[in-house]
């Protein structure tokens, strides 16, 4: 996608010295676009854990140049058995994360050490260069859902949530490509954009992303989803998602359960688009089974915004003895779903439907 004329994709190899990661802040996202260089696996495990790269398959390829990293600078045995649970460590609840190192794992464990550095980059530069045909083949299927609910002069009304753009992929995203393509293919679509406390995704990347694609938005507070729904100004939902059971429970960010809710107390169809890299076929029951991270307090009682002056400014907003909670993620049941959007198609979130889908995948991990 492009920032002001230029395309970008949200990870890259350095071009001068063909080596390092370049990654694009998002926590700087949207006052200042910094594009930090990325040198050795610690450095990818901090930019994971604290944010500066985010969205479940973004977070997949940034770890799969963290492995390449460490094998340039070490390639033995050794060293490889211990970038991956160092890296698998920084975020619990994206499948993505997991699926990626295990790929990384497994190419390089038949290579011999000499070959594994060059294995590796040529590795994970396959998962990104997938990862943006798979999110352009979501955007295909979700293109034909939006372009059925489009009539003649009637706006197509989307709410989001959180941010699964092109900026939490590689490059299209997952409920934003559908969004894309249609605004691309001239159907007038209209994006309501939940501000997504605590970190704020929806208001700082969501919005930025759709306003420099030209996409017409609107800003909501997390809260007011309901209130649009019930008048009638929501077609569909659309969101992304950190993982998703063999039977269709889905994780994804804190407070989509509560728009799942809602969208079906008022007939609004509810869709999940995701890659089958975030489907994780050995788990049924997401709510017992899907681990959710809980990040630090500080994130809900402090907020970082710019001051009128032009200044970044953190401020406190929670009293400052009042103890704060913050879990990161949710599990919608599948029950409350009314379709999965993959690269390979629509389908019911359940197991049959997603078994029919992916019978590859989902016998590979029976076996
Ligand atoms: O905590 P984040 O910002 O990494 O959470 C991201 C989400 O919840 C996204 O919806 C999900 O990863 C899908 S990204 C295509």
């Amino acid at each position: 996608m492009k920032i002001d004329g230029t395309p970008y994709r949200s990870i890259w190899i350095d071009e001068s010295d063909r080596w390092s990661v370049r990654i694009i802040d998002q926590t700087r996202l949207p006052w200042a676009i910094e594009i930090p260089r990325l040198t050795t696996p610690e450095q990818v495990a901090h930019a994971i854990s604290a944010m500066l790269v985010r969205g479940a398959p973004l977070i997949g390829a940034t770890a799969a140049y963290g492995v390449a990293l460490a094998m340039r600078a070490d390639p033995s045995d050794e060293a490889l058995a211990t970038v991956i649970p160092m890296l698998a460590a920084t975020r619990p609840t994206a499948i993505n994360l997991r699926w990626a190192l295990l790929r990384m794992q497994r190419t390089l464990a038949a290579h011999p050490p000499a070959e594994r550095a060059d294995a590796a980059y040529a590795e994970a530069a396959a998962i990104c260069d997938e990862d943006v045909a798979t999110n352009r083949a979501i955007g295909e299927h979700g293109l034909a859902l939006i372009r059925a609910r489009a009539q003649a002069g009637h706006r197509v009304n989307i709410l989001t949530h959180c941010n699964a753009g092109w900026i939490a992929t590689v490059d299209w995203g997952t409920a934003l490509a559908p969004i894309y393509m249609a605004h691309d293919a001239g159907i007038d679509v209209h994006v309501l954009v939940d501000e997504t406390r605590p970190r704020n995704q929806g208001f700082s990347l969501t919005a930025w992303e759709l306003g420099k694609h030209g996409v017409p938005h609107t800003v909501i507070v997390d809260n007011a989803g309901g209130h649009f729904m019930q008048r009638g100004a929501v077609d569909m939902v659309i969101v992304g998602t950190d993982r998703v059971t063999r039977a269709g429970d889905v994780a994804n960010k804190i407070g989509t359960y509560l728009k799942a809710l809602a969208a079906r107390d008022n007939g609004v169809p509810f869709y999940v688009a995701l890659p089958s890299s975030t489907i994780d076929w050995t788990i049924t029951d997401g709510l017992g089974s899907i681990p959710i991270e809980e990040r630090a307090p500080a994130e809900v009682t402090t907020i970082t915004g710019r001051a009128l002056d032009g200044a970044m400014m953190t401020v406190r907003i929670v009293p400052k003895d009042s103890p704060a909670a913050n879990p990161a993620f949710d599990v919608t049941p599948a029950r409350l779903v009314s379709g999965l959007i993959t690269e390979r198609g629509i389908c019911a979130a359940s197991a049959p439907a997603l078994a029919a889908m992916f019978p590859d995948q989902a016998l590979q991990t029976a076996a």
